[in-house]
């Protein structure tokens, strides 16, 4: 048996004595008493009766153990030209400063604190200084349109909201004041307070009474010790994507994902304390939570933050320049982003032009790498080259190559092997295995491993219900695929109407909810179909109510701009057609899959339920209009 599978052996075989072990990588300042308690299934809780400061694991230790004034966070910022590097001393500082002044605005243990911020070393800071204090953080992406975050406002009931000025998108710069000042006026819930940073290429006024500017409270501010916490206190909620326009709080838990993420940098990442590890992504979402923030500051790394864009910001360069002058040792982004490199730089050039020898290793997720973009990257960089399956609900990595025990090779298109506290299976509609190589619904046989989410915040049915009723005794993971001969995973599709565009996970249902709204549409339907740089886009079709005979164009135009201003640019839903019909099965069930067939031109077979097969020339006629369902 290989080290790894003996590894992946006893984490499921012993997994109290497996994460037990891994926990002597955190500073707890309370003992646990139990390290897996499953009594109440499917609600796990790791590390009970123990007591830590996540902050505290992330800064103050590694400044007691010597490691003041190493580089805490790299801040390079393509955007506005700016670059910052924070020490861990440093950043202890701020951080606890901040905490000081939200509990000067009466937060506290337990409060909630949404942060809706640009890509800026407060970001990270906000969060810690939740963790210092034992407040639960929401980071909601600013990419989310106002509606959204009135949403989240609503489900949090945050006591204060930490914000900017604006944001910085290429080329523009993106007011967030205004958009945080009509989610308030939206929501039901009024936070008390809000703490807004001035950023100086865009000012905004303060709201009297409610509104702090960042930098007086954190200079009047008395610095705060961490509190300790339970382990199995939430740490933070991050709202992801599920079947309706409602979205899901998944809470991550103290304890646990302390113990989880300090063991994926060295098992599974192969990092060492002291070297430069870079996400790129955005602390909005859990690739950031994990990545940008926790997991490299817990394991004393650098860890840096980038505001910019992988090309454009100036060119397709911007990767290799920063790795090349921070000495990053292995980059996390998304295929996405690699695709987009790859399509201004084909050949590779900007990459010959940087000293990039420091690059060990690159890891993938966020949506299925495709077997092309892994290529590329494997002949461009010659370093191993990692795509990793993992989800919000996670936190941490499920299927992946765990470069720190053991490499396997490369397979492109699959996420390698289930790591440590993983046993994946794919299933059938019965529940039972399908054999190796058929495609199944991927589950994960309970109970998760330590750092998932022990529940969905105040909605402890809905976490069973949607994760562990179908498949009594496994959970859920939404995707399906398989596992081949060798073990190892191919996850191929979402079960459910989630998509993925550019890594950022949207649901179709929440955007059929938007244009549904529209005063002339009867009926909707919103599918993913294939694009060659963001992986998928959405793209809706409308069914006009009877007398509505204005052109689709306008029409169209409108419901883009609905969708734009109810959801967000980030959802990048910038197609929509007017059908007569919907194909539908005789029971009225819209067949989604068969239309994104048409408009990705895939063979599609007739379904045998099918209500009018004609239809199924309207839609293609109609997605023909749009530049799709057109073969080669
Ligand atoms: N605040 C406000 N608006 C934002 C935003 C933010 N934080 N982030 C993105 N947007 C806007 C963009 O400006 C864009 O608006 P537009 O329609 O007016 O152009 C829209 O949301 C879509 O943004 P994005 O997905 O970034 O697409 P893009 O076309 O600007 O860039 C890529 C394409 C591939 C370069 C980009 O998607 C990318 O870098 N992806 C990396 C993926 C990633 O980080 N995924 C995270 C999970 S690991
Ligand atoms: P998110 O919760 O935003 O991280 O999105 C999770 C979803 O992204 C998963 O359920 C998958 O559908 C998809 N995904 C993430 N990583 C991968 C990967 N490496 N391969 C295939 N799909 C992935």
């Amino acid at each position: 048996m290989g080290a790894f599978d003996a590894l992946h052996n006893r984490s499921l075989t012993d997994p109290e004595g497996f994460w037990a072990e891994a926990a002597g990588a955190i500073t707890w300042t309370r003992r646990w008493d139990a390290v897996l308690d499953a009594s109440n299934p499917p609600f796990v809780r790791w590390f009970s009766g123990a007591e830590l400061n996540t902050a505290y694991n992330a800064l103050d230790r590694h400044v007691e153990a010597g490691r003041g004034d190493q580089a805490a966070l790299i801040y390079e910022s393509p955007v506005t030209g700016r670059s910052e590097v924070i020490s861990f001393r440093a950043l202890t500082d701020r951080v606890a400063r901040l905490a000081g002044a939200l509990r000067a605005l009466g937060v506290e243990k337990g409060d909630r604190v949404i942060v809706y911020m640009p890509m800026v070393p407060q970001a990270v800071e906000a969060m810690l200084a939740c963790a210092r204090l034992g407040a639960v953080h929401s980071v909601v992406f600013g990419g989310f349109a106002p509606n959204e975050l009135a949403t989240r406002i609503d489900d949090a009931k945050p006591k204060a909201v930490l914000s900017a000025s604006c944001g910085i998108e290429p080329g523009r710069t993106v007011a967030y004041k205004p958009m945080l000042d009509l989610a308030i006026a939206q929501a039901r819930h009024k936070p008390s307070a809000c703490v807004i940073l001035q950023r100086p290429e865009r000012s905004c006024d303060l709201t009297a009474g409610r509104d702090h500017d960042w930098g007086d409270v954190t200079a009047r501010a008395a610095p705060v010790e961490p509190v300790p916490v339970a382990a199995t206190d939430p740490l933070y909620i991050l709202y992801t994507s599920g079947t309706t326009g409602q979205p899901k709080g998944i809470v991550r838990d103290n304890g646990g994902h302390a113990v989880a993420l300090a063991w994926t940098m060295r098992d599974f990442y192969g990092m060492r304390p002291g070297e430069v590890f870079w996400t790129a992504s955005d602390v909005g979402w859990v690739v950031g939570h994990s990545y940008i923030v926790y997991a490299p500051l817990i394991y004393g790394c650098s860890s840096v933050l980038f505001e910019g864009k992988p090309v454009g910001t100036p060119d397709a360069g911007v990767y290799w320049r920063v790795i090349r002058d921070h000495g990053v040792a292995a980059l996390f982004t998304a295929p996405t982003a690699f695709r987009a490199i790859r399509k201004e730089d084909p050949d590779g050039r900007l990459i010959g032009r940087y000293d990039i020898k420091s690059l060990r290793a690159l890891f993938l997720a966020g949506e299925r790498s495709d077997p092309e973009t892994i290529n590329w990257a494997v002949d461009k960089l010659a370093i191993p080259v990692v795509d990793h399956w993992w989800q919000t609900e996670t936190g941490w990595v499920i299927a992946g190559n765990p470069l720190g025990v053991e490499r396997f090779p490369l397979k492109p298109g699959s996420a390698t092997r289930p790591m440590c506290g993983w046993d994946i299976k794919a299933l059938d509609a019965n529940g039972q295995e399908v054999p190796r190589g058929d495609v199944g619904a991927l589950v994960a046989k309970l109970p998760m491993p330590p750092g998932t989410f022990p529940t969905l915040w105040r909605a402890p049915d809905r976490y069973r219900q949607a994760y562990f009723t179908e498949f009594p005794g496994y959970y859920k993971t939404g995707d399906a695929g398989y596992v081949d001969e060798d073990g190892y995973v191919h996850v191929m599709t979402r079960v459910d109407d989630v998509i993925n565009v550019a890594g950022h996970r949207l649901s179709t249902g929440a955007i059929e909810e938007v244009l549904a709204g529209h005063p002339d549409v009867a009926e909707c339907a919103v599918i993913g179909v294939a694009d060659p740089l963001k992986g998928m886009l959405p793209l809706g079709f409308l069914v006009l109510k009877a007398g509505v005979d204005r052109p689709e164009a306008e029409i169209a135009a409108e419901v883009v701009q609905r969708v734009r201003d109810r959801i967000g640019p980030v959802a990048a839903f910038k197609t929509a057609v007017v059908v007569d019909r919907l194909p539908k099965t005789r029971s009225g069930k819209i067949l989604r899959g068969t239309m994104k067939k048409i408009a990705d031109a895939e063979p599609a077979k007739t379904p045998a339920t099918i209500d009018d097969p004609a239809i199924l020339d309207e839609v293609a006629e109609a997605l023909q209009r749009v530049g799709y369902a057109r073969a080669g």
